[in-house]
């Protein structure tokens, strides 16, 4: 096993072009990856606060679950590489290594899918809260919503302090998702909630929820389970995002580990991150047919212009997106087994596809196609509408979220979030009555 060492007698010299006045900055490395100095003594010594408004260059925390390597388009969860954990493991197998740290033995493997599974049903008040909202909302309005009140369902697990407590939340939050995101679909379409079938493994549970009505028996088709079980660990976890570093921040303050989910699905929402995978389904949409490519190649290049291709391009991958080519070939398998061979959004997508990755300007920017270029497709190709993509994405993201959270909780101590600015407005002036003023 490797070990996280974060001591280290390396370090960097600043000097102060002005004064002169250098101060030393510890240096730390991990096991893999650049190494990180360590600021958290700039302002006493030197007066200043650092600047990186996007978190471009600023390491947020210590982390032992997940490593990127944005150049090289490599992605490994506790040492093991995205490629291997899809090909050989299942969601249940990744999400117990993602939580716990190591792969599990049998017997363990066995408990974890037990509580998991006999966690699936939700609090028979939520049938009602549903009810609170419009059936035309968006569900990731609804997970918002529903996901934070579970705080206000499950009181016998909200003692961050105690680790069995926050083990049963992050149980909860891993097998209540997938039954939420069901009702949020089923609510949409007016249809009757499914109850969880205990009979079932998580991706089958899931469909089932989805696509059975009580009316008639639901018969689950293995290529579309495991497609969507490849789906779940493709989205598992992906170091400190937006949403995870918005999950951190939030639980940074003590709050509830309900809450902090909450936080993380409103964070996702967005088209720049677990939004991009509808935003991507609406541009092939939008641009219809293989002959108006060039025409939105044209729109995306353009600085005047907002249009940016959907699905291309990374903060960090700056190579392909190792997600992607997974579920590149995991769409054809879909395609091909629900007997959509030539599917005018497949071929329109691989077109673009093509015709970007040759394009001078995506070349030279390294914008490869990301994970939602392909995850919109397989689901579009299963049945779900675009409304309920970023749905699936917080899912399966739920279990890197709440291993973040915990891994965080575990440290030794828990000191709130507080980035710092650099004030622009105005210096400090007398307050004028409105009747004096012109
Ligand atoms: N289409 C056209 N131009 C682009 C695109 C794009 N999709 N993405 C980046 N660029 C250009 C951008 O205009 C800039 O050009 P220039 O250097 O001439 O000003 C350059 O590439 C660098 O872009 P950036 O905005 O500095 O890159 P970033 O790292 O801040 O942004 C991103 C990353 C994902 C927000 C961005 O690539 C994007 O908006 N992509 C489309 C949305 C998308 O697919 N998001 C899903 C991300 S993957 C899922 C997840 O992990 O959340």
């Amino acid at each position: 096993m490797s070990k996280n060492k974060t001591t280290s007698h390396k370090s960097f010299t600043l000097t102060n072009d002005q004064t002169g006045q250098t101060v030393k900055l510890p240096v730390y490395e991990g096991t893999v990856g650049p190494s990180v100095i360590d600021i958290r003594k700039l302002y006493e010594e030197t007066g200043h606060f650092t600047m990186d408004p996007s978190f471009t260059a600023t390491g947020s925390c210590k982390s032992r679950i997940t490593y990127i390597d944005g150049d090289e388009g490599i992605l490994m969860h506790r040492g093991y590489s995205i490629e291997e954990l899809t090909e050989k493991s299942n969601f249940m197998e990744v999400s117990y290594l993602l939580l716990y740290g190591e792969p599990p033995t049998s017997g363990e493997y066995d408990d974890f899918v037990h509580n998991i599974t006999y966690h699936t049903m939700v609090h028979e008040q939520i049938h009602y809260f549903f009810r609170g909202f419009r059936r035309d909302a968006h569900p990731m309005a609804v997970m918002c919503g529903v996901v934070g009140a579970l705080s206000a369902f499950y009181h016998d697990s909200l003692d961050i302090w105690d680790p069995k407590q926050r083990e049963i939340s992050a149980h909860r939050l891993i097998a209540k998702m997938p039954t939420l995101a069901a009702m949020a679909y089923k609510y949409s379409l007016g249809q009757p909630f499914m109850y969880p079938r205990n009979d079932l493994n998580y991706a089958e549970n899931f469909l089932y929820m989805c696509f059975g009505v009580p009316a008639e028996p639901y018969k689950i088709n293995p290529v579309l389970a495991r497609a969507m079980d490849k789906i779940f660990i493709l989205h598992a976890d992906h170091e400190q995002n937006a949403s995870t570093s918005t999950v951190r921040l939030a639980g940074s303050s003590q709050a509830n580990p309900f809450a902090c989910i909450a936080s993380g699905i409103a964070s996702l929402w967005g088209p720049a991150h677990g939004g991009a995978n509808q935003a991507v389904l609406e541009m092939l949409a939008q641009i219809g047919t293989k002959d108006r490519i060039p025409e939105f190649i044209a729109r995306a290049k353009d600085k005047e212009d907002p249009f940016r291709l959907m699905g291309f391009g990374h903060r960090v991958y700056k190579n392909y997106d190792p997600r992607a080519q997974v579920l590149r070939s995991a769409a054809h398998e879909v395609l091909q087994e629900l007997g959509i061979t030539k599917d005018p959004m497949m071929e329109l997508a691989m077109e673009l596809e093509r015709i970007a990755l040759e394009d001078p300007y995506f070349v030279e920017r390294k914008l490869f196609p990301n994970v939602d270029f392909y995850s919109g497709i397989i689901l579009k190709a299963m049945g779900f509408p675009t409304s309920m993509f970023t749905v699936l994405f917080a899912l399966a993201r739920t279990v890197g979220w709440i291993s973040q959270w915990k891994e965080m909780m575990e440290e030794p101590t828990l000191k709130i979030g507080r980035p710092r600015q650099l004030y622009t407005g105005s210096p400090a002036r007398p307050y004028v009555s409105i009747k004096e003023r012109s």
